[in-house]
């Protein structure tokens, strides 16, 4: 396999993982293309990566990494025919790289329970190797937004494109009022997270920052809590299929907007071009960064996986 980076695979800590979730809300913008490119740069970087496809329902991660169904997957987890995630885990090609498969066409996200989740969102954790990347689904289930938000790092895809950009919105504020609700029963303030969620509601509350400040003013004490236990939520918008300059710029904007209207902290995480090298390798059924070891792509993919390891300096790669 060729490799530009020629370094070897280190065994990390086992416990505590380090989880990557990618997420957007909308389908075909690339959520597979980018998790299976992430985990392969850990790799190249001498981290030993788990993949996890959680699309369920439509799984076809396997794929993007260019190989076969594995006997084993999710389903037979998550339905208990198997008791340990571990049997459900392979390994691939690339050196350091584990794979677990969501496929089976029966089981959808929806149809797991909330124990099945949090049963599945343990096991993750308890996953030997140091990093795992979760692909999500496109959508805002209640699902797909819990396992977003039990990453340590929470990658929102988009593409330039009016409707993408439209359900990144949505998913970040879904996810982010998700979070909120974690904190609702403590705080006695189901009513508002239900009124907030009603796009008509007449206290005037359009997104989670309206919530928060209109908590400040009817209740600084709640409002004081609320904004201690989302303190450090942070999601990193990562631009996919980007052709121009103004492309490019949209993260900077997207990045303003979530902070100034929705109240969430997001980071530009960084940009990744367009390229017809990404399907020439998917069909050709190779992982475009072992098919095309030097494109661009696989540098701005570098680089984007340096600075999700360097949660300290995350800056835009801009
Ligand atoms: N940077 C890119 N340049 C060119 N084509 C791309 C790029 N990223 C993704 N694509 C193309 O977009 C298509 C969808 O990619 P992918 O399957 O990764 O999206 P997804 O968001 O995971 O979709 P789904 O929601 O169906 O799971 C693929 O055909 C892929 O080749
Ligand atoms: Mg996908």
């Amino acid at each position: 396999m060729a490799s530009n980076w020629g370094t070897s695979i280190k065994s990390g800590p086992h416990l505590p993982n380090t989880i990557w979730a990618v997420g957007g809300g909308k389908g075909g913008i690339g959520k597979s293309f980018i998790s299976s490119s992430l985990a392969i740069c850990l790799t190249r970087l001498g981290k030993s990566v788990t993949l996890v496809d959680l699309d369920l329902g439509s799984a076809n991660l396997h794929t993007c990494l260019g190989v076969k169904i594995p006997e084993q997957t999710l389903s037979d987890f998550v339905s208990g025919r198997v008791s340990e995630i571990s049997q459900v885990t392979v390994d691939t090609e690339i050196q350091g790289l584990s794979f677990i498969s969501g496929f089976n066409d029966k089981l959808d996200i929806a149809d797991l329970t909330r124990a099945g989740r949090d049963r599945l969102i343990n096991s993750l954790r308890q996953l030997p190797s140091p990093y795992v990347i979760l692909d999500l689904g496109a959508g805002t289930s209640e699902n797909t937004l819990d396992f977003f938000n039990a990453a340590d790092q929470k990658i929102v895809a988009v593409t330039p494109e009016p409707t993408s950009i439209e359900n990144a919105y949505r998913f970040m504020k879904s996810s982010f009022y998700r979070k909120l609700r974690q904190a609702e029963s403590e705080l006695g303030i189901q009513e508002l997270i239900a009124t907030a969620m009603d796009p008509r509601n007449e206290n005037g509350i359009r997104s989670p920052a309206d919530l928060i400040r209109h908590l400040n003013r009817s209740n600084p004490e709640i409002g004081g809590h609320l904004l201690s236990k989302i303190s450090g939520y942070q999601v990193q918008i990562l631009l996919n299929q980007v052709r121009t300059r103004q492309d490019i710029d949209l993260g900077v904007s997207m990045k303003s907007v979530c902070s100034k209207y929705f109240g969430i902290q997001a980071n530009y995480l960084g940009y990744v071009d367009h390229d017809n090298a990404v399907w020439q390798s998917l069909r050709k059924r190779r992982p475009l960064i072992v098919e095309f070891p030097y494109s661009s792509i696989v540098g701005q993919f570098l680089g984007i996986t340096k600075n999700l390891l360097n949660p300290h300096s995350l800056r835009a790669v801009i």
